[in-house]
């Protein structure tokens, strides 16, 4: 039996937030476009954050509005900071949020001023509006295995993060390596116990490639049982909060590892990276993922054989 696994797509948010080039809504709403033509079917496409703390983000209400003038077929969500974003978000028709829940007592204090305690609080209130609300609720634990000011992350803090948020109705836990310092053997660890205590249905991993270790954890994870994976489409990406932090793992490496070790994502490469060039083009920034230059003859070269 091919196994499936899902890619959610950050680069629209995690990806643009830290570009110098802040684009407008039509070509935030052309990158999704394009990652929608790919068959990529979950997308975070914006934020609900303060537009004086992410410029790029502002106007995240635009962006999910022109998805739903034009219908695109998608799982689409946005990143909540607080109540407020939630408020903003459900505005908005988001039908899917992604609060931010941390491992680190600083880095819930520089990315939104709050203590960790506020935050996880806020995400209980939120839950339960949401619960009214009929939107559903993934819960970011960042920071998972290091924090760039609080140093590594004792990992009996994540596991019971995520159980804990897992028993209030969150509909996914994303484990996040928010500045890319975690190692394969970390990541086993944690996943390993987790599915152990959890299983791996409502798991999700993120990676940024910063020590070049990305694609080894997501190795790991997947030989944990993990079967969603956050990635950035031409290895866009960084924390304008997490110093150090570099881009997601590129979308399209880690699709092609995921197929060529006999996985399917749905996810049509070829289109995948005509996104991925489009990402290049219209932020000037983008790396692009580093199979792409072996990946890109390789892929002409089969359709013209077909
Ligand atoms: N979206 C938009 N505006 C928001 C908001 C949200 N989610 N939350 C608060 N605001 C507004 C407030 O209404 C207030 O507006 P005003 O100046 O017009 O009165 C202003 O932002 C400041 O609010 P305050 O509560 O004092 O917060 P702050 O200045 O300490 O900022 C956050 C807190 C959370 C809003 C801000 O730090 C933020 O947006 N952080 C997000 C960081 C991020 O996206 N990181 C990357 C992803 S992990
Ligand atoms: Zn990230």
């Amino acid at each position: 039996m091919i196994e499936h696994v899902v890619i959610n797509d950050v680069g629209p948010r995690d990806g643009l937030q830290n570009q110098p080039k802040i684009l407008s809504v039509a070509q935030r709403l052309q990158l999704i476009h394009a990652l929608c033509d790919a068959n990529v079917q979950h997308i975070e496409v914006g934020a609900f954050v303060s537009p004086k703390a992410v410029p790029a983000m502002a106007a995240s209400d635009e962006v999910l509005k022109g998805l739903i003038e034009s219908k695109t077929q998608g799982w689409f969500s946005a990143l909540i900071p607080n109540m407020r974003g939630y408020q903003l978000a459900a505005q908005a028709n988001a039908e899917t949020v992604a609060m931010v829940l941390y491992a680190s007592e600083s880095m819930a204090q520089k990315n939104v001023g709050m203590s960790r305690q506020q935050a996880a609080d806020t995400t209980k209130e939120i839950l339960k509006q949401a619960a009214d609300d009929g939107i559903k609720v993934i819960a970011t634990i960042a920071v998972a295995f290091e924090c760039p000011f609080d140093g590594p992350i004792d990992p009996a803090i994540v596991i019971a993060t995520a159980e804990e948020f897992l028993a209030q109705g969150a509909s996914q836990i994303v484990i996040a390596d928010t500045i890319g310092a975690a190692n394969p053997a970390q990541v086993s660890a944690m996943m390993n116990s987790l599915v152990k205590n959890a299983g791996s249905e409502h798991l999700c991993c993120h990676f940024h490639d910063t020590r070049a270790l990305g694609m080894a954890n997501v190795y790991a994870a997947v030989q944990s049982g993990i079967r969603c994976f956050d990635a950035s489409i031409a290895g866009l990406g960084g924390c304008p909060f997490a110093p150090g932090a570099t881009g997601n793992i590129a979308t399209e490496d880690a699709v092609m590892m995921l197929h060529s070790m006999g996985f399917e994502t749905g996810i049509d490469l070829p289109k995948l990276i005509e996104a991925s060039d489009l990402a290049e083009q219209i932020t000037g920034t983008a790396p692009g993922g580093r199979s792409k230059k072996w990946l890109k003859p390789f892929l002409q070269k089969q359709q013209t054989n077909n």
